[in-house]
């Protein structure tokens, strides 16, 4: 098969942004902010920020290094290193996990769709005539409505990624994530006028040191660190592959961690003191972006235009991220099956939202059927993706990283060479990162498993 010349970003700016925009999503805001609020606040933060630093980072650099110096997709990467090895089917796992995170993924991004229209419309009153949970209940159980909505999301990542590298992913990201950071700006600045701002803050960022000797802790800002920078998927190396030795990879992995971190943390004090000024309780569950906050703006000051600057956020938030969980299989189709982008992107957008289906009808029509103890299909696909499979194949990139790539290769790969920071990135992938990874990975198989 004739190779054609691969897609490059069109700037080293528009590549940050990508990056960017695949890390923050909702995992910073929906997700961050309830997992935070069930860990304790502060002491997640303080957990959480030691993750990012030995683990996220680490793996971010080793994935965009990957990409870059096998000029391959993630899911290709390792043939080229090892190639005819089990390695192989390391990359594979990648593409397969990516697709089925994105097949309930895009089921969540439709609710929040349907949320920000309604804002727009200014019709949440008659919405929630009976109350923010029993409408959110209805609307997720309703067997068409919410499957509209979440076609509409693929239906735009469809677009986004079939227009390629350059014209899609990077000029949607130059446009949509300034306007991210500015609505969260905005969003921040109104918080402060909040009277519930300190308590808060406070609870954000204030750790209850007590709450540090529970495990689940330490598991829940791993599990939450990888989601939240989008590691251990391909997607880093995918979005690696499309750069050119003219970027300095070590400095890029630092400002995506440190941005998404900043980005969630951020969130967090939109929505803590948002929570706290009308005396609901933080630690509610995923149903906090859905039910909680909605109610907190229907009570707030000019709160339907806080609600629609909120949803805004999330769903541009949601999509980038979206676009970043389809191009690793579309990628990966392009290269293994002779694809066009077209074809793959559409094709393969195609399968996914109707994989997604009954993950969706699984609120509804299909609510009696259960799997890993009582969750409901969406629950358990993103139990499983998330606490099993992110970390499992977090662990065997790590692993791959640290004992089979040669270490002067992968050294310069990462643009760090025999220097300290060199050596401890070695450390890290080879022993740190597979360490706390592997803790992690078992009592999740563990817990599952009860
Ligand atoms: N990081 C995104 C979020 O925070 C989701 C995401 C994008 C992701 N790419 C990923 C999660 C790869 C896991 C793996 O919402």
């Amino acid at each position: 098969m004739p190779q054609k010349e691969r897609e490059r970003w069109g700037s080293g700016k528009g590549f940050l942004l990508a990056a960017l925009g695949s890390a923050v999503g909702l995992g910073n805001v929906w997700r961050f902010s309830y997992v935070a609020g069930e860990n304790g606040g502060g002491a997640f933060l303080l957990v959480y920020l030691g993750m990012v630093f030995l683990v996220g980072v680490p793996l971010l650099l080793g994935e965009l290094a990957l990409g870059r110096s096998t000029q391959r997709e993630g899911g290709g990467a390792s043939e080229v290193l090892a190639p005819a090895s089990h390695w192989t089917r390391v990359g594979l796992l990648g593409v397969v996990v990516a697709s089925l995170i994105l097949i309930y993924y895009a089921v969540i991004a439709g609710w929040v769709l349907k949320y920000l229209v309604l804002y727009l419309r200014n019709a949440t009153p008659e919405f929630a005539v009976a109350g923010f949970a029993p409408a959110f209940h209805n609307f997720i159980a309703h067997p068409i409505e919410p499957l509209a909505w979440q076609l509409v999301v693929m239906a735009l990542a469809m677009v986004i990624v079939a227009r390629g590298v350059e014209r899609g992913i990077e000029a949607i990201s130059m446009l949509l994530m300034p306007a991210l950071g500015l609505l969260l700006l905005a969003l921040a600045i109104h918080s402060a006028t909040l009277p519930g701002f300190q308590r808060g803050v406070a609870f954000l960022l204030l750790p209850d040191w007590a709450a540090l000797t529970q495990p689940r802790i330490y598991l829940a800002a791993l599990g939450q660190a990888f989601f939240s920078i989008g590691l251990a998927m391909g997607v880093m190396v995918t979005y690696g592959s499309y750069l050119t030795q003219s970027h300095r990879l070590p400095g890029a992995a630092v400002v995506i961690a440190l941005g998404d971190t900043l980005f969630a943390v951020i969130a967090g004090l939109v929505i803590f003191p948002a929570v706290f000024s009308f005396g609901l309780d933080p630690a509610q569950g995923p149903a906090l972006a859905f039910i909680v906050l909605p109610e907190v703006f229907s009570q707030m000051k000019g709160g339907a235009m806080v609600g629609t600057t909120f949803f805004l956020l999330l769903t541009i938030a949601a999509l980038t991220s979206a676009v970043s969980l389809l191009e690793v299989p579309v990628a990966y189709a392009m290269h293994r099956f002779g694809w066009s982008r077209k074809r793959a992107s559409v094709g393969l957008g195609s399968v996914i939202f109707m994989l997604g289906i009954p993950a969706s009808l699984g609120f509804g029509p299909w609510a009696g059927l259960t799997a890993m103890g009582g969750r409901g299909i969406l629950d358990a696909m993103d139990f499983v993706a998330v606490n099993i499979l992110l970390p499992l194949n977090g662990l065997l990139i790590a692993l791959f990283l640290g004992w089979i790539w040669r270490r002067r290769d992968a050294l310069a790969a990462c643009d760090l060479h025999e220097s300290r920071l060199g050596r401890f990135w070695h450390f890290s992938v080879r022993y740190t990162v597979p360490l706390l990874v592997a803790v992690v990975l078992i009592r999740s198989v563990w817990w599952s498993a009860q």
